[in-house]
């Protein structure tokens, strides 16, 4: 990379203001098996513009975002891209990544894949330590972002340390550093608590400020409702729908469920039709699980303590806290897995030791790579089934996986993968 008189220079052609400064033409991707991810995908965002790509899991909003971001094709090899991608005047296929870097960010969903350094201010230099910037620019960009996005509490920190949502936001201050002129943004809320979600939402909105182009996909359609110029409805790898801002938040429940959308509200998630969870009463529930003083210690401290629980069978109890609060860790005790706990955890009225939990319950992690082992969907269920064998085409089935039977785990889209940890976890704690 070049680097004049010390700043960044962006000596490359610029799109005059009235072209797209991103284009995909007639883009389709395939996998070398000859599955059509993308079909025929045209999509022209100008500068400046906010869009939001939506659609049910699976149909190819991430594989957009890796078109324009370059992962497709220079970190897809099992994805032949044809078409064409235009995004600041380069074909994201020919150009260095290095290149197309300065041009555009991404942030993605687990901050962590993002993360190269131990400590924030680290993290922030990063990229542009790597293209040769000198140390004055260097803080000069960081005193910028960190005033433009209010990020001074994310400097000088430890980064496993920090929150979820500070992570997230230390990834889009890394990725503001740079000044790109695209941001590429894939469910970067799927792990934020709400205060974290509005933090996001006010850097989105700064940047936007600043002439940025945006282009966000994700799940959430709540947060982003005010932001977006048009949302683009992806299905089976075609662009099928364009909404307005207006028109998409009007979507009754009937037409959104339709569309496989989740609510605008999140309040719309809770269903009235299960039996409720409550806190603990005097009777301990003869069907269903309960919790008296449950207790969970790390390090000699109380992650969280005496809780009182009581989930009748055949109920849904969400859990709910700020980032960093302890929710992972409780089900983690729950499941078995916190050696340090206390109290008593009853199934059925019958208590449940350490060991007998991590035998009765299923685990599904936030970051289901962890938990998928093998070379096929078909193979990691049968991995699980053991002696229930003849159940798997019956849960593949019930998951919409059958017809991925013969993917690669690692090769479904998050939602896809997130389903086949939920299939298997549906054959351990006494079967489906
Ligand atoms: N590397 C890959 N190899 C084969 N198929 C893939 C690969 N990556 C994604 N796919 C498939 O492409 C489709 C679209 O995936 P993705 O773009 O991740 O969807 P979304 O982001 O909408 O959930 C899915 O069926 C997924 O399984
Ligand atoms: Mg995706």
């Amino acid at each position: 990379m070049k680097v004049a008189g010390g700043a960044l220079a962006k000596e490359m052609h610029e799109p005059a203001a009235d072209e797209p400064l991103v284009e995909l033409r007639g883009v389709t991707c395939r996998t070398l098996d000859g599955d059509v991810i993308l079909d025929e995908v045209d999509l022209a965002v100008r500068r400046g513009e906010c869009v939001l790509l939506c659609g049910r899991s699976g149909m190819g909003k991430t594989t957009v975002t890796k078109c324009i971001n370059g992962l497709v094709p220079a970190f897809e090899p099992s994805i032949e891209r044809g078409g064409s991608v235009s995004v600041c005047d380069f074909d994201p296929a020919d150009c260095e990544m290095y290149e197309l870097a300065r041009r555009v960010g991404s942030v993605f969903q687990n901050p962590k894949s993002q993360f190269f350094n131990l400590t924030s201010s680290d993290e922030l230099a990063f990229g542009l330590e790597a293209a040769g910037v000198d140390a004055d620019t260097i803080e000069q960009r960081i005193c910028e972002t960190v005033d433009a996005l209010r990020a001074e509490h994310l400097l000088g920190r430890n980064v496993t340390k920090m929150s979820g949502g500070e992570k997230q936001s230390l990834v889009f201050a890394s990725v503001d550093v740079m000044d790109p002129d695209v941001y590429v943004l894939d469910e970067p809320t799927a792990n934020l608590d709400a205060e974290a979600i509005r933090i996001l939402h006010d850097q989105i909105a700064a940047i936007l400020a600043r002439g940025k182009t945006v282009i966000v996909a994700e799940h959430r359609l709540y947060f982003m409702a005010d932001l977006i110029g048009r949302a683009i409805y992806i299905d089976a790898g075609r662009v099928m729908r364009e909404f307005s801002p207006s028109e998409l938040v009007s979507l009754t429940d009937d037409e959104r469920e339709n569309l496989g959308l989740r609510a605008t509200d999140p309040t719309d998630a809770m269903n009235a039709d299960c039996p409720p969870a409550r806190t603990g009463g005097a009777s301990i529930l003869s069907r269903g699980l309960s919790l008296r003083g449950f207790t969970c210690l790390r390090n000699k401290q109380q992650v969280f303590e005496r809780i009182d629980l009581d989930v009748p069978r055949g109920s849904v109890m969400g859990i709910m806290g700020a980032n960093g609060v302890g929710k992972t860790t409780f089900l983690r005790a729950l499941s078995g897995l916190e050696r340090t706990t206390d109290g008593s955890v009853l199934l059925d009225g019958a208590p449940l030791a350490r060991k007998a939990r991590r035998r009765a319950g299923s685990l599904v992690m936030q970051d289901v790579n962890h938990q998928l082992f093998s070379d096929s969907v078909r193979n990691e269920c049968e991995l699980s089934a053991g002696s229930e064998a003849g159940r798997v085409d019956e849960v593949l089935d019930a998951l919409d996986l059958s017809r991925l039977e013969d993917r690669h785990p690692m090769a479904l889209s998050g939602g896809q993968k997130q389903r086949l940890a939920v299939a298997c976890a549906l054959f351990w704690g006494g079967g489906p």
